[in-house]
Order: structure tokens, then C-alpha cells, then sequence
């Protein structure tokens, strides 16, 4: 269908005997920001692992601009334009803020070694461009004063903002955020707020695993609610979120922590 950029259709995932996705089904739009919420084990974080590549579904198909992407390895959807943030962030934490860049770069002939012999102007060209666009991005995350600093310096806010620049790195069309608030402060929270706003004005289509809601209802036009598996709720935020059995499902986390 027109504007569709992500159909997922009847995606299920079994972890042993844990059903961690169970006939699941979404759909992104173009252009917009879909949140995607659910008690802890919801199964949100598998959803992200399995439109990316990184885990294979065991039934279900996803298109993504059409195109079916179960089976293809994560680098080649990452090369498609869909890229994705992990929940706990993979910055490198014995390299500097721009190496930790420059390697979420892709599709450079710098990458590969024969090229960049036979291309040795061209890869000096490529490589300074890269460096250009590493450093636009970092200063649009307010790291740039950071980059030579080491990875494993930076706080936890800061590692979630560098792991989402890093990702843009990629010129990603769909970029999945897991969690991109979590631990980060509410000033930086702000920002964050405000640069994901205008990612979303440059035409980057953008899913957000995010438990605030605050948050969600600040920048989502499409909320979906995952439980046990399956899509519970769906529409616009403020419709979903007044839905009571999406009360209920929190309600339901609640009572089995305590049991
Ligand atoms: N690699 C794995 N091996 C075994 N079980 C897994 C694996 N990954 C996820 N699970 C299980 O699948 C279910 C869904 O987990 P998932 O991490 O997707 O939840 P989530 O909605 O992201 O939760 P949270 O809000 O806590 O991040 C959980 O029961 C989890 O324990
Ligand atoms: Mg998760």
C-alpha cells in the first residue's frame, strides 16, 4: 500500500518455551514517528532484533519499501536504510567519539582494503567527507566538544545520544530507536526531543520503544502497544493510551512482579 515504508505481517518468535512474539503485526508509515510501548518482556526489544536482521523469525514476513527483508543479514538491511539503536548502547568504549562515527559509516570504498590501495585519492576524499558528516552530526548531538574523547568517558546520556548519531551515520530512511531516553536526564531528554522533531522534518521515518509516556505523547503520531507478543492497541497516542486494557496490561506487569 501507498506510503507504507514497514508492513510486518504475523511475525512469531519463540524463545524455548517462551513465546516472545506472537502473530505480531504493524505498520509504518512514511515520514511519521511510531511509538511502540508494552510491559517489560512486552517482546519490543525482539521486535527491533528481528526487523533488523539480527534475529530470524520463526514465521511472518516484513517489507520493508516493499521488499521482503526476513533472511537478509543485518548489514544488508542496515544498507537498505533501516537501521536501529540498541537498548543498552554499543559505543566502543576504547575508541574515540569519532572512530566510534566513522565506524557506523557504511558502504565506503575506505571499508575495503584492495579499493582503497588501487583508490588511494579518492579514499583520502571519501574519508575526509566522512569525517565532515561525522562531525555535523556530532554537533548536532552537542557531542562534537567530546570527540576525541574515549567512548567509555561519556555518560550514560551522552553514550545514547552518540549511539543514535552513530546510527545516522548510516543514512538510514527508517531509523528504530530502543529505548533512547532511558537514563538520560531530563534537560538532555529535552534536546533529544527536539533533534528526534527535527530528524522527523528531514523526512527520517522514525519507531520508538519508550516506556514514558510523556515522552511518547510528545513525539508520536502512531502509538502501538505490544503485550505477551501481540499487538494489543493501536491509533493515535492519546486514544491508545486512555484505552483501559492497555491499563490493565500495566496493571497485569504489576501484579505479577509481585508474585
Ligand atoms: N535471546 C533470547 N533468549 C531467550 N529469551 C529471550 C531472548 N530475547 C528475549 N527473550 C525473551 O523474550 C521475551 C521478550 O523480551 P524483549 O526483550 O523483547 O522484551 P521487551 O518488551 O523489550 O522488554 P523491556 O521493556 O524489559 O525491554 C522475554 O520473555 C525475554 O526474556
Ligand atoms: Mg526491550
Amino acid at each position: 500500500m501507498a506510503g507504507e515504508i514497514l508492513l510486518v505481517r504475523e511475525v512469531n518468535k519463540g524463545f524455548g518455551g517462551i513465546l516472545a512474539l506472537d502473530r505480531c503485526s504493524i505498520a509504518v508509515d512514511q515520514g511519521e514517528i511510531v511509538g511502540l510501548i508494552g510491559p517489560n518482556g512486552a517482546g519490543k526489544s525482539t521486535l527491533f532484533d528481528i526487523i533488523s536482521g539480527f534475529v530470524q523469525p520463526d514465521a511472518g514476513s516484513i517489507a520493508f519499501r516493499g521488499e521482503e527483508i526476513v533472511g537478509l543479514p543485518a548489514h544488508r538491511i542496515a544498507r537498505m536504510g533501516l537501521v536501529r539503536t540498541f537498548q543498552i548502547p554499543r559505543a566502543l568504549m576504547r575508541m574515540t567519539v569519532l572512530e566510534n562515527m566513522m565506524l557506523g559509516a557504511q558502504g565506503q570504498t575506505g571499508e575495503r582494503a584492495i579499493a582503497s590501495i588501487i583508490r588511494r585519492h579518492r579514499v583520502e576524499d571519501e574519508e575526509s567527507i566522512i569525517r565532515k558528516k561525522a562531525e555535523e552530526i556530532l554537533k548536532f548531538f552537542d557531542l562534537l566538544p567530546m570527540k576525541d574523547q574515549y567512548g567509555g568517558s561519556l555518560s550514560g546520556g551522552q553514550k545514547k545520544m552518540l549511539e543514535m548519531a552513530r546510527a545516522l551515520m548510516a543514512d538510514p530512511r527508517l531509523l528504530l530507536l530502543d529505548e533512547p531516553f532511558a537514563g538520560v536526564n531530563p534537560a538532555l531528554a529535552d534536546r533529544l526531543i527536539q533533534q528526534i522533531k527535527i530528524l522527523k522534518e528531514k523526512g527520517l521515518t522514525i519507531m520508538i520503544i519508550e516506556h514514558a509516556i510523556p515522552y511518547v505523547i510528545a513525539l508520536c503520531d502512531e502509538l502501538y502497544v505490544l503485550n505477551k507478543g501481540s499487538v494489543l492497541a493501536h491509533g493515535r497516542p492519546e486514544e491508545v493510551i486512555a484505552d483501559r486494557r492497555v491499563f490493565e496490561a500495566y496493571l497485569g506487569e504489576a501484579d505479577d512482579a509481585q508474585s
